[in-house]
């Protein structure tokens, strides 16, 4: 195991905050620390509780802001959301290993399941123009997607209830011998199948996995699952794995 990485804490000043649907928001903060597309930051917009800061990706960085795609879930992001302009939010990282792009090569393919699609805008607008396609699943009423398409990215879109796109799920409307290569973020059950496909077909794929997180550094193994060469953490040795190391029904 490495040692826990290198990591910045910053009182970062809020200078958005916007509402893309009934419960995900993108914030927007100025920031110095930027980072690489599949990294994260440890979040915290509250004093004493909860207790832990909580890890999300990276959506969009540049010299001088860092943009945070989230879905409320409970009471952290419930409080994220609260933020206005102006107020400050505590940030440390960035944080973990991205996606390792010396092997995005060729046709990509970007399979997400939901808020999955949160690293994937600075993921694609880091790649070669055109070379990204997006096979993007959501419940109801899919998000970020417009981003995409303004980076020239063919997004094709699967939505549980039908309101968008096809009826289904994304892994209904993928096909891994499209792209040379996958990468892959959302809940763990669609990533094991996208890897399965992925797997049959021969296709690499990098998938960004989730895990509940205490420290985000590496130093309290509360985030570990097992791989074919042994036990890993999440945020220090991930959050981007290679798919076929990944021992998805653990
Ligand atoms: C590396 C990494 C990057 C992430 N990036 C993003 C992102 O860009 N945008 C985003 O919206 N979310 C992201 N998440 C998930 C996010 O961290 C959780 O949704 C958040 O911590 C929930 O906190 P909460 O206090 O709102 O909810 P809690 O009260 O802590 O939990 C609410 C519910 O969500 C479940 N839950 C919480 N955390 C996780 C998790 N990590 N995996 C699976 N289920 C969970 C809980 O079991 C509970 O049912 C990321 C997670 C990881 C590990
Ligand atoms: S969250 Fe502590 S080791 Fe990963």
């Amino acid at each position: 195991m490495t040692s826990p990485s290198p990591a910045y804490i910053e009182e970062a000043l809020v200078l958005a905050q916007d509402r893309l649907t009934n419960d995900v928001y993108r914030l927007t903060v100025e920031a110095t620390t930027g980072g690489s597309p599949g990294q994260f930051y440890m979040v915290r917009a509250w004093d004493r509780e909860p207790l832990l800061a909580r890890p999300i990706s990276i959506h969009d960085a540049d010299e001088g802001t860092i943009s945070l795609l989230y879905q409320v879930r409970g009471r952290g992001t419930e409080l994220l959301a609260r933020l206005h302009k102006g107020d400050t939010v505590a940030l440390m990282g960035p944080l973990g290993n991205g996606f390792t792009m010396e092997n995005l090569h060729g046709r990509v393919g970007i399979v997400t399941g939901g808020i999955g699609i949160a690293p994937m805008f600075y993921l694609a607008s880091t790649l070669p123009a055109r070379s990204a396609t997006v096979i993007a699943g959501f419940k109801s009423t899919p998000y970020a997607v417009a981003a995409l398409l303004s980076l020239g990215v063919e997004v094709y879109v699967a939505t549980e209830d039908g309101c968008e796109g096809t009826r289904g799920f994304c892994t209904d409307i993928f096909d891994p011998a499209a792209f040379d290569v996958v990468v892959t973020c959302g809940p763990t059950p669609m990533m094991a199948r996208v890897a399965q496909l992925c797997a049959q077909a021969g296709v690499p794929c990098q998938a960004s996995l989730e895990a509940h997180m205490a420290c985000g550094i590496g130093a309290c193994l509360g985030c570990t699952f097992p791989t074919t060469s042994g036990y890993k953490r999440v945020c220090a040795d991930g959050p981007v794995f290679d798919a076929a190391e990944v021992i998805w029904h653990a």
